[in-house]
């Protein structure tokens, strides 16, 4: 006969009462946990370039492009990363709102993940788009060196396309004889951050897809640079904006010349021209010359789509701001007269400051006690002004949660739900929030050197 004792009854009531509470709040979704996947970041050599193969590449698992991760919508999903590299690491699912503890920031959401140690990520995406992942430790050189791998999260009810290509869309710094090269330059992280020599998408250099001739394709767009803003277009096809940085718009608009920064995404439909072989080019226009990121060649008898039977993307369920009566918290953004070298530390500092968020320097992925910008009351809505007194723009990023794009000094705003802002020199633009998920999030600046040069800080959610 089995004996109970105290401890033992105690384990069995704690089971039953979790078991009970895991199917209340499982409602809709499935409850079964999802099997988790496994991460593995390690370094590995690559010919990016033509040339000497690239040394000292980052990445996760095989590939020297880390894997394209596919989920869905409310439907859990679970990873455990196995860190391979010789420092510390984490993973940040940049855009999903998800829970705290899952944010991948070092100190102020969980510890670093050491050499051979372990951490499990398991969450379950509420928002439907294109999103991203990178480590949150030594990021310029982590990113740098090529973790920046794309997330998306499909819904099943989005309406169909005749093909899906995925755009993941950054720069190397890399020197003639293709190796790395010095991941900053100290005196422009002071400007618009280091550029990269050689530019890619999905780490090749203007790669060219075949699409179907006449057909509609989506194309699912990442910036991971951690320093370039780019100005798209489409040079020979027509392509219609129907999500930005993770959101659907409202009304899809035709890609002309659009701006966006590291962190960012664009989700593009593009009318493929009806002439087999004919080409269509994703181009930056920002830099002079202009130059294409990746090509699109028509295959086959044409499709004969009408760019104009696009259909809005089903919204995502991010609760509206109530703008009246709101409180607004105030996010100054500057350069520090501390130019000198301050204390390196590993995940954190670069050596320098250079910019500060209203008036505080910080780096952020460090131990040092730096107090919330504020604390914001769960389920309020909250008005970032956000105020550029700086002669660049900066993409500035909130973890967490999704902001509404209210109103710019720059004129008309299109009321998109984002995760980032990218905000031009002089602006001052009002973000709107609902404060609804809680704990302590950092917002910064996706110029990796800014953030790491002080244009971080984070807001607390109680
Ligand atoms: Cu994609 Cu804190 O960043
Ligand atoms: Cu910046």
């Amino acid at each position: 006969m089995v004996m109970l004792n105290r401890r033992t009854l105690l384990k069995a009531g704690a089971v039953a009462g979790a078991y009970g509470a895991g199917l209340a709040i499982a409602g809709g979704f499935r409850t079964a946990a999802a099997a988790p996947m496994t991460l593995t970041s390690a370094e590995t050599t690559a010919a990016l370039k033509e040339g000497q193969p690239t040394k000292g590449i980052m990445t996760w698992n095989d590939g020297p492009q880390p894997p394209l991760l596919r989920l869905k919508q409310g439907e859990p999903f679970a990873a455990r990363l196995v860190n391979k590299l010789n420092e510390p690491t984490t993973i940040h699912w940049h855009g999903l709102r998800i829970d705290n503890k899952m944010d991948g920031v070092p100190f102020l959401t969980q510890p670093y993940v050491y050499t051979n140690d372990t951490f499990d990520y398991a969450f379950t995406p509420p928002d439907a788009g294109t999103f991203w992942y990178h480590p949150h430790c030594n990021t310029l050189v982590q990113m740098g060196r090529g973790m920046t791998g794309m997330l998306i999260v499909e819904n099943p009810k989005d309406p169909a396309f005749d093909q899906e290509v995925v755009l993941n869309v950054r720069d190397w710094r890399l020197g003639g004889d293709n190796q790395f090269i010095a991941a900053f330059k100290p005196r422009d992280s002071a400007k618009a951050g280091t550029y990269g020599t050689y530019r890619t998408a999905n780490w090749q250099d203007d790669p060219v897809y075949d699409v179907p001739a006449g057909g509609i394709v989506r194309i699912r767009l990442a910036i991971t640079d951690v320093t370039r803003i780019y100005s798209f277009g489409m040079d020979g096809a027509d392509a219609m904006v129907i999500a930005l940085d993770g959101n659907p718009v409202a009304e899809p608009f035709p890609l002309d010349r659009y701006q966006a920064g590291p962190g960012q995404r664009i989700e593009l439909v593009l009318r493929v021209p009806d002439t087999e072989g004919a080409i269509a080019a994703l181009t930056n226009y920002r830099t002079s010359p202009s130059y294409p990121l990746a090509r699109f060649r028509a295959k086959g008898t044409s499709l004969k789509r009408d760019l104009r039977d696009v259909k809005a993307l089903p919204a995502n369920p991010v609760s509206w701001p109530v703008v009246k009566g709101a409180e607004v918290v105030p996010l100054e953004l500057t350069a520090t007269a501390e130019g000198a070298p301050v204390k390196e530390s590993f995940c954190g500092s670069l050596g320098y400051n250079f910019w500060a968020i209203n008036k505080v320097p910080w780096s952020g992925d460090t131990s040092d006690p730096t107090a919330p910008l504020a604390e914001l009351k769960l389920g309020k809505t909250y008005i970032l002004r956000l105020a550029n007194r700086t002669p660049h723009a900066h993409p500035i990023h909130l973890h967490g949660m999704s902001f509404q794009v209210l109103s710019s000094t720059q004129g008309e705003v299109r009321p998109i739900f984002t995760d980032t802002y990218l905000i031009q020199p002089d602006e001052v633009a009002d973000l709107g929030l609902v404060a609804d998920n809680p704990g302590d999030w950092v917002i910064h600046c996706h110029i990796i050197e800014h953030q790491k040069t002080g244009m971080t800080a984070f807001l607390r959610v109680v």
